[in-house]
């Protein structure tokens, strides 16, 4: 199959061409570095020419709510009338676990309307709802973090490996469109500050590490609205595998 990844260069883009060449497809990556912008529309109709489905894992580092809607809403409208005018029959897009009860935090805004979109729109279509990454908890210490000390919410999760995102990914794409979200996890629970922790210690980083609710994710997040439902498609790799293998937040 003729499968275009939107978000091709980044961290799971890269790992979705891998996975979609391993599984003898023919990957078409798609991104502004390749010649086509989802938000402006320019090289879409190009880069959609012949595809049979389309994977998206765009991503904004925006902290704005409106911001964040906008690239999200604007540039998902862009590719479904892309796809739907190149013929192409499925639409994936990667979401996250829980995202029906999670809060405040803008990216979950953006993510909602994403799949607001998808949902509602012209092109057959899977959502593919993962949970946080293995470096979620070094990313969100990183960003919290002062004169080295860094708070951070103890949230439950249950950390999945990119590249188990990636293979779910290929394998959905290549299938019949689902209509419907599935959740996709990693094989153990995982408490956010421990992982933390560990996460600076793999990586020779002394800081210290203040659990609190008072930060970005609020009592909100707790107990186990980030864990997969029932029936989750589950990775394999661990999140002591990763720290084993260097702890990589794979940019
Ligand atoms: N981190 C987590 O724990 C977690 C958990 C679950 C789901 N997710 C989801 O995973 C997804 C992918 O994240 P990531 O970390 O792999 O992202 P990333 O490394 O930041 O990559 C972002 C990609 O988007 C492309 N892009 C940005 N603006 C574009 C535009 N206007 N047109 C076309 N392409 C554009 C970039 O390529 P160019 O710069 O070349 O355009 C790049 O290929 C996100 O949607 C996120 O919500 C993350």
């Amino acid at each position: 199959m003729r499968i275009a990844v939107a978000g091709a260069t980044g961290r799971i883009g890269r790992l979705t061409m891998a996975a979609l060449e391993k599984a003898g497809h023919q990957p078409v990556p798609l991104s502004r570095a390749a010649g086509a912008d989802a938000y402006t529309g320019i090289g879409l109709a190009d880069a959609l020419r012949g595809a049979d489905a389309v994977i998206d894992v765009i991503n904004n580092p925006s902290q704005d709510a409106a911001e964040i809607v906008d690239f999200f809403g604007t540039t998902t409208r862009n590719l479904l009338a892309a796809e739907e005018q190149a013929g192409a029959r499925h639409h994936v897009l990667l979401s996250i676990v829980g995202l029906d009860h999670n809060g405040r935090a803008p990216h979950y805004t953006g993510k909602r309307e994403q799949e607001r979109l998808v949902a509602g729109g012209p092109v057959p279509w899977s959502i593919v709802r993962a949970t946080q990454f293995h470096d979620f908890a070094g990313m969100v210490a990183g960003r919290a973090e002062r004169d080295g000390t860094a708070l951070i919410a103890p949230l439950l999760v249950q950390p999945i490996a990119q590249a188990d995102v990636a293979a779910a990914l290929a394998e959905v794409a290549a299938g019949v469109p689902l209509g419907t979200r599935i959740d996709i996890a990693g094989p153990e629970t995982q408490d956010l500050v421990d992982m933390a922790r560990r996460t600076y210690a793999a990586r020779g980083q002394d800081i210290r590490l203040v659990p609190t609710w008072r930060g970005p994710f609020g009592p909100d997040m707790a107990g186990e609205i980030l864990l997969p439902g029932e029936g989750a498609w589950l990775g394999t790799t661990t999140f002591d595998d990763w720290l084993a293998a260097g702890a990589d937040d794979g940019r």
